[in-house]
Parts: C-alpha cells; structure tokens; sequence
C-alpha cells in the first residue's frame, strides 16, 4: 500500500526526490540527484508548482511535480511501476486539468527507457509527439579526464563560496539569456543553489579574465552511487568559440573523478534546431545514449 504526501516546501521536494534519484540512479533513468537540485532551487518561487511524493514505509517510490499547468515531471522507481498510476490519477486530478481544451493537452516527458512509465501512459491514450524540441542524455566514463587549458588571459578556478554567488548569476544570465527571452537568474537564486545539500563549490568551476568570469560547469557528485550530473554550463557570448566551455568542463570533471565519481551525465538539445551544447558534449567525449520523447493527450474539450 502507498502513502501520498504533498510536498509544498521545496525543501521537502528536495529531500523526497534527490532521495528518490540518488537511490535508483543508472545511468539510463530520467533525472539525476543533481537535476533535481538544480531545477527546485533555481525555479520561480512565487510560481504555483504542485508537487508530491508517494512512499512505501519510508522509502519514496515516486517522486511528481507539475511546474507549469498541464505539464507533468515525474520519476517512478522501475521495481514499483504500480506508482505510475497513482502519479498519474494526481496530476490528471490536479484542478483545471480534466477540462484541458484540446488545443492544450497534459504533457508528460518521460526518457524512452522508462517504459514502465510510457506504457502507462499509452493505456491511457496518450501519444507521443513526433516532432518539435526534445532532450537527449549523453555520458562519459570518468577514468581519462584530459588536462584542461585556457588561452592566455584566462585563468580556470572553482568558486570560493557564497560571496560569489552575484558573479555566478551575472555569468549565467549573460550565457542564457536570448534578445525575446532574457534570463531569471540573479545573485538571490544562485544563493538557493549554493544552499542544495549536494552542491559543492568545489565542483563549480569558471574560467575567469580580468572583466569577470567568462564561462561556468557545476558539477552535481552523488557519492551514494560515484556518478556526476553537469548542470548547468555555459559561456558568455562576447568568449565562445576558444575552448573555455570544453576547459572547464574538464576541470570540473577532473576534480569528482579526484573524489570518486566514475561516471558524468549531462543532458543537451537533441533536435537541430539547438545543435551547439550537443555538439560541444560530443566534442568533450560524451555519447548520446538516450532521449526523451513528450507524451500529450487532449482532455475534455471546454465549453
Ligand atoms: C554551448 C556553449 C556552452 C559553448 O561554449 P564555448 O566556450 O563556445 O564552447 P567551446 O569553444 O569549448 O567549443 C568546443 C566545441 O563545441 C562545439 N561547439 C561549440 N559551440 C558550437 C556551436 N555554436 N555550433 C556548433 N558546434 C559548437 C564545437 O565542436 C567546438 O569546437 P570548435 O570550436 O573547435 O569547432 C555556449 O555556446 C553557450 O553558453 N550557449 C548557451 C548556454 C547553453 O546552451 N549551455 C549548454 C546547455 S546547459
């Protein structure tokens, strides 16, 4: 029998679902332990995000959030695949979710190896989309690390902690922000970061020059199962093209190989319309080894 709990705090979030990761953890499940600390502490809090955990004892088989209405992120431990229904019940329950339009549909991402999710999903009639953006996974095996180097001028480094948190944002917002989509990130949310149990300022490194820092790689290390998530990297636009990406992607590798981890995970655009970070994992010696597919179905039609 599962129990079902609500977690309204993301700290509870937190705990449930890294909880949840770092115990079913392969390299071929949908969200590492790191994913989930970074996309909780770096979401806007002040959006309504509905999120629940699902137990048996006090193990979490299932971990569920909706971050924005109609849209499900979900993981389900594989040896309880009876908690894809319950997760599912919840969301299609959650309010304003039965009378979607059909111009609207629920939307559910799952990874195409997470079968015990997908073949529930299409007892239910829903479908997977053959077309428009998706996510590929793509590993590296940890054991040949190359040295890292910069161009003369810049210089690699991990953060030294908190007191770096608004250069850490600036760097972000420059490398993600787009002229129609500026980015949210500032010293504040960098601080909620910083904050996640798992993170580690020495694993999140920057290459800096005498302006500031120019590019950034966190590394999440979940020493209960030796594997490494990068999440986010990034470099600013007025630098890309030297190296600095690949640079400190390996030195930040570098250093949770150091502390045991064997593995490294990182998730990247696998359409081509968003070519560049696969390209620049591929180039560092990541394999895509996986992709997630968006699994949609039209509720009831609104009158
Ligand atoms: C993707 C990104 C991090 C690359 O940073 P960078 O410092 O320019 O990358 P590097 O110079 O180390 O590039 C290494 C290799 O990656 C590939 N690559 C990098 N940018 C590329 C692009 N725009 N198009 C195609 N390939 C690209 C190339 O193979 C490149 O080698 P080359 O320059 O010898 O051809 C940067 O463009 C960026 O910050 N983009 C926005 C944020 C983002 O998408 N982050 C990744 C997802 S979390």
């Amino acid at each position: 029998m599962l129990s079902h709990r609500h977690l309204s705090d993301p700290a509870d979030e937190l705990t449930a679902a890294t909880t949840l990761a770092s115990r079913i953890w392969t390299p071929r499940t949908r969200w590492h332990s790191g994913d989930i600390s970074w996309s909780v502490c770096e979401r806007d809090l002040s959006a309504r995000c509905p999120a629940a955990a699902w137990c048996h004892g006090d193990t979490v088989v299932a971990w569920a959030r909706v971050p924005v209405p109609g849209r499900l992120d979900l993981q389900v431990d594989p040896a309880r695949p009876d908690a894809v229904s319950s997760v599912l019940d919840w969301f299609e329950a959650l309010p304003g979710h039965s009378a979607h339009s059909v111009d609207d549909p629920l939307r559910v991402t799952v990874l195409r190896d997470e079968t015990h999710i997908s073949e529930e999903l299409a007892r239910r009639g829903y479908t997977s989309e053959d077309s428009g953006p998706f996510f590929v996974h793509l590993t590296r095996d940890l054991t040949d690390v190359p040295e890292p180097s910069v161009p003369d001028g810049y210089r690699l480094r991990p953060v030294t902690g908190v007191e770096e948190s608004g250069m850490r944002a600036a760097v972000h917002a420059a490398a993600f922000s787009r002229p129609d989509r500026p980015s949210r990130m500032t010293g504040e949310t960098y601080r909620r970061v910083m904050s996640a149990p798992n993170y580690r300022p020495g694993l999140d490194w920057i290459v800096e020059h005498a302006d500031g820092a120019a590019a950034f790689c966190l590394v999440w290390w979940d020493p209960s199962n030796d594997s490494a998530c990068l999440e986010p990297v990034g470099c600013h636009p007025g630098h890309r093209r030297s190296g600095l990406a690949s640079a400190v992607i390996y030195a930040a590798l570098r250093q949770a190989a150091g502390w045991g981890a064997e593995v490294a995970r990182v998730c990247a655009r696998g359409d081509a319309d968003y070519p560049s970070a696969r390209a620049l994992y591929q180039s560092v010696g990541f394999t895509v080894i996986g992709r997630n597919d968006t699994w949609q179905r039209a509720g009831v039609p609104s009158r």
